[in-house]
């Protein structure tokens, strides 16, 4: 069979809405043409983000039922502790409502003001989450990660000699930890492979620097080392996870992407001492160490959820769904990040329209066209999102877990293609306001 279908059935539907143009004219002048600021229910195909957005299972729904609320030592935290550790290996699992709230929590034991922290790309709220500290992020992805259309096969990969020189240039006792991003997202969804894995543990050890993983998206990655990478295609996602972690010392990890969860997120370590004070100041800001900001029905459904984001026969179709989503809009002509990423697709919006100048933010103006066209919402990854020091503009179509059928990734394919076709007629964008962290997400902006 050629055909790779859904490895589900649906059981719950939820209406979606259509609008007309002129609604969505006027709705994304509402919004001061930031996508962001737009209502949901005006939005047919939402593909923001895969983040919290994936639908949950059977098996889900009903442990959740089972979801042990007790303040403290509750049945629904030994399962979820029990789950992670079976699969990341690490030995303090901190449960946190999300995974931003791990990031913060771990730069703010782990940094200072003046340290440096390499990534091989840092996402948006790692990047700030780090500054809000004082210390400085680097991001060290290959130059092939910088190249759209460069087909590597592993584009999230770090530079090695980079992170080596980096470390001589600023002294070891500078960097409290490296990070890598398994799947890269602001890089377009682009894995790392266990070589690189291995190399960039490699070095963090001889400097006795501890490795850390952004490891949101790491089924998505396995299943790409086993697919690319030579001597791992008989490995199941779960070993090629469980070896990729074992290279590092600990986690951050949003369950909202590949814990196939709506909420929750947690932070892993086998650092005692630290383990200690981001306990500490998890009380402090999020809830006690066995619920972390979660209800206990959360983490019974991260629990079952991680483990239904290793099954190959998801990975198969989720991986495979992306790619056709990126082939027939590249077969038009339409530039994207090559090879797609496992997420999302990412489109070139500097190649898309090369008339338009960064500063007057390609991306924003691809993504407003989006929505115009056909009512999908998409997000920029470029100049609004990361200011001069976006190296691309980027659209990315962000795909929820198991929520679109094939019949709604046509009609996108159909979308982008109509808006590739007048795409000389598109214009750039001037900011209106602008706050002073994270601004895309509340950005106004004008047609100049
Ligand atoms: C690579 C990466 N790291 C961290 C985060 C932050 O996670 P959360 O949105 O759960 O705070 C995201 C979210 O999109 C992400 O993609």
């Amino acid at each position: 069979m050629r055909t790779i279908i859904e490895p589900f059935k649906i059981k719950t539907v939820e209406p979606i809405r259509w609008t007309t143009p002129e609604v969505r004219r006027l709705q994304l002048e509402r919004a001061h043409h930031n996508v962001f600021l737009l209502p949901a229910e005006e939005v047919l195909i939402d593909l923001l983000t895969d983040s919290g957005t994936a639908a949950m299972s059977t098996r889900q729904w009903a442990v959740m039922m089972e979801g042990d609320e007790s303040y403290a030592g509750s049945r629904s935290f030994q399962r979820f502790e029990t789950a992670v550790k079976a699969i990341f290996g690490y030995r303090h699992v901190i449960p946190t409502h999300q995974g931003r709230a791990a990031e913060r929590i771990l730069f703010a034991c782990a940094c200072k003001k003046g340290d440096v922290v390499p990534n091989n790309t840092h996402f948006d709220t790692t990047r700030a989450n780090v500054e809000y500290v004082g210390a400085e992020a680097v991001d060290l992805v290959i130059p092939e990660g910088k190249d759209p259309g460069n087909r590597h096969p592993f584009k999230g990969n770090m530079d090695v000699g980079a992170l080596e020189s980096l470390i001589e240039r600023v002294g070891r006792e500078k960097i409290p930890l490296v990070m890598l991003t398994v799947t890269n997202n602001s890089g377009g969804g682009q894995p790392v492979s266990m070589e690189n894995v291995r190399a960039v543990s490699r070095v963090c050890r001889r400097h006795r620097i501890p490795l850390y993983f952004d490891a949101c998206r790491f089924a998505e990655n396995a299943y790409f080392i086993k697919e690319r990478e030579p001597g791992f295609g008989d490995h199941s996602p779960e070993k090629i996870a469980h070896e990729m972690f074992s290279y590092g010392d600990g986690c951050t990890m949003s369950a909202k992407k590949d814990g196939l969860v709506n909420i929750g997120g947690f932070l892993c370590t086998n650092d005692d001492a630290l383990a200690r004070q981001e306990e500490n100041l998890l009380i402090l800001t999020e809830g006690y160490p066995t619920y972390g900001g979660l209800a206990g029905r959360d983490l019974e459904a991260i629990a079952v959820g991680l483990y239904e984001a290793l099954e190959e026969d998801y990975l198969r179709y989720r991986i495979t769904s992306t790619a056709y989503l990126g082939r027939h809009i590249a077969e038009h002509g339409v530039p994207i990040v090559q090879p797609p990423g496992g997420h999302a697709i990412y489109i070139d919006a500097r190649g898309f329209l090369p008339h338009i100048p960064p500063e007057e933010f390609p991306g924003v103006a691809l993504a407003g066209e989006l929505y115009l066209e056909g009512g999908i919402r998409s997000v920029e990854i470029g100049t609004l999102m990361f200011g001069e020091r976006a190296h691309m503009d980027l659209v990315r179509l962000a795909i929820p877990r198991r929520v679109y059928t094939q019949s709604h990734i046509d009609y996108v394919v159909e979308t982008v293609l109509e808006v590739w076709k007048r795409r000389d007629r598109i214009r750039g964008l001037k900011l209106t306001y602008e706050a002073q962290f994270l601004r895309h997400f509340t950005a106004h902006l004008k047609p100049v």
